[in-house]
């Protein structure tokens, strides 16, 4: 038998309604912060996030579904979201947009080759936003309280967020040559990884996944220490703003992020919560200021975020968080006979196409099995059509609630749901 490829799921009507109640809370978020929808390709040139996400992380060298087409042209399923955007913006010249910056947002599914794992999926969905255009530490802070306001919109609780500034890339390649100075006298204890990326991107030994516990990773330089004073500027007035607003977060010098396109502040939130797994990480991101010009496009920067609708999903099951139930169906028509089978046919007809919601049995049960759909359905009313009913074109509108019935013409039967 073929199976759901590894890594993937089938999201099942049982789960989807959570979906959508999530989804639908995200496009309401996005809306109070201002940020449209972009929708780009689920694939692009393979040199787009080479260029973009780094040819030295992870993603790039090992989690890239990479083909080529009949063209012979070498494509990838996105991993991710920012380098898409930040081409779309460029190549449609949205610099020239009256409104800086360009705030969108994005709910898309990215591929990774990576190994399954609780919370890590081959396909998962991310829910993202960019703000390009503008460099001012009040966008920072609006893009990390709109990360925040999703979260606890839900209810969650158990969350840490934590933030670091890697600076400008004046900064980041001072601090580059430092770790190299720290790594190179023992860097034959670290994995091969690491040995290549010594030369290539210092930084991503910080993030290895094999050395994490290494003593030299403890006590390597912070980055801190080797911001320039603008970057410090940049970082302290962005602290301040979020103690305004009352958003805790945490310092940590170490991170890094997998990407290598950031500059200045980022960030990722985690679930704190007992018992979700290993992976924590609910969300990710981070300003790129030099990404668009590396991208060959304008001189502006960027800032945003993603998260995964999986993970979050996790979040809420380990704090205990049900999502409501989506509403059932308007009406349930119970039949006695085939001649009220098909006029059922006819009524639901013209029942959907006045946007009211209803359903029938198909499968020739007892009356009580056809109750007994009807509820599973959720239906909020039922009629019976039987000989009598199809004569009369009357029928018992039962509110299955209260249990209170009216009789009505088929006609009045439309017209009550309509106005209800
Ligand atoms: P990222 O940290 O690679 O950043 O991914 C962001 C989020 O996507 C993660 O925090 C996690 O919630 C989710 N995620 C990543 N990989 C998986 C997976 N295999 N299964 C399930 N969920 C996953 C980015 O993608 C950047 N583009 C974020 C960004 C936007 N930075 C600036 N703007």
């Amino acid at each position: 038998m073929i199976q759901v490829p590894r890594g993937t799921q089938d999201i099942l009507p049982e789960e989807s309604y959570k979906w959508q109640y999530i989804e639908k809370k995200l496009h309401e978020i996005a809306k109070n912060y201002n940020y449209e929808e972009i929708r780009t390709p689920m694939f692009e040139s393979t040199d787009l996030f080479v260029r973009a996400v780094g040819g030295s992380t992870d993603i790039v060298n090992k989690e890239m579904y990479t083909f080529k087409d009949k063209g012979d042209r070498s494509l990838t399923l996105r991993p991710e979201g920012t380098a898409p955007v930040v081409r779309s913006y460029i190549e449609n010249k949205m610099q020239h947009n009256v409104e800086q910056p360009v705030k969108l947002f994005y709910l898309a599914p990215m591929f990774r080759y990576e190994r399954k794992q609780k919370g890590r999926y081959r396909q998962f969905v991310q829910f993202g936003v960019e703000a390009i255009g503008v460099e001012d530490p009040l966008i920072d802070v609006e893009v990390l309280s709109m990360l925040m306001n999703i979260y606890q919109s839900f209810g969650l609780k158990n969350l840490k967020l934590v933030i670091n500034s890697i600076g400008d890339i004046e900064s980041r390649n001072e601090y580059n040559k430092a770790l190299v100075e720290h790594f190179s006298p023992r860097i034959d204890e670290f994995c091969n990884d690491c040995q290549t990326r010594i030369n290539t991107n210092p930084m991503r030994i910080l993030d290895c996944k094999v050395d994490r516990d290494h003593e030299l990773v403890k006590t390597a330089p912070r980055m801190y220490d080797y911001l320039n004073d603008e970057s410090k500027a940049y970082f302290e007035t962005v602290k301040a703003k979020l103690d305004k607003l009352n958003i805790n977060y945490e310092v940590d010098y170490n991170l890094v992020r997998g990407l290598d396109y950031y500059t200045h502040t980022a960030f990722e939130l985690m679930s704190d919560a007992e018992g979700f797994g290993a992976i924590t990480t609910l969300c990710g991101g981070g300003r790129y200021n030099g990404l668009l010009e590396m991208m060959d496009g304008p001189d502006k920067s960027g800032i945003g975020f993603a998260l995964s609708i999986e993970r979050l999903l996790l979040a809420l099951e380990a704090e205990g968080i049900e999502i409501p139930k989506a509403k059932g169906i308007d009406l349930y028509i119970c039949t006695m006979t085939d001649k009220a089978r098909n006029a059922a046919g006819t009524l639901l007809h013209k029942l959907r196409s006045r946007n009211i919601s209803a359903d029938m049995d198909y499968e020739n049960r007892k009356l009580k099995a056809q109750m007994k759909d009807a509820d599973r359905k959720n239906a909020q009313y039922t009629i019976v059509l039987g000989e009598d009913e199809l004569d009369s074109r009357q029928a018992d509108l039962k509110n299955m609630e209260t249990g209170e019935t009216i009789k009505l013409s088929f006609d009045d039967i439309i017209n009550t749901l309509e106005e209800l």
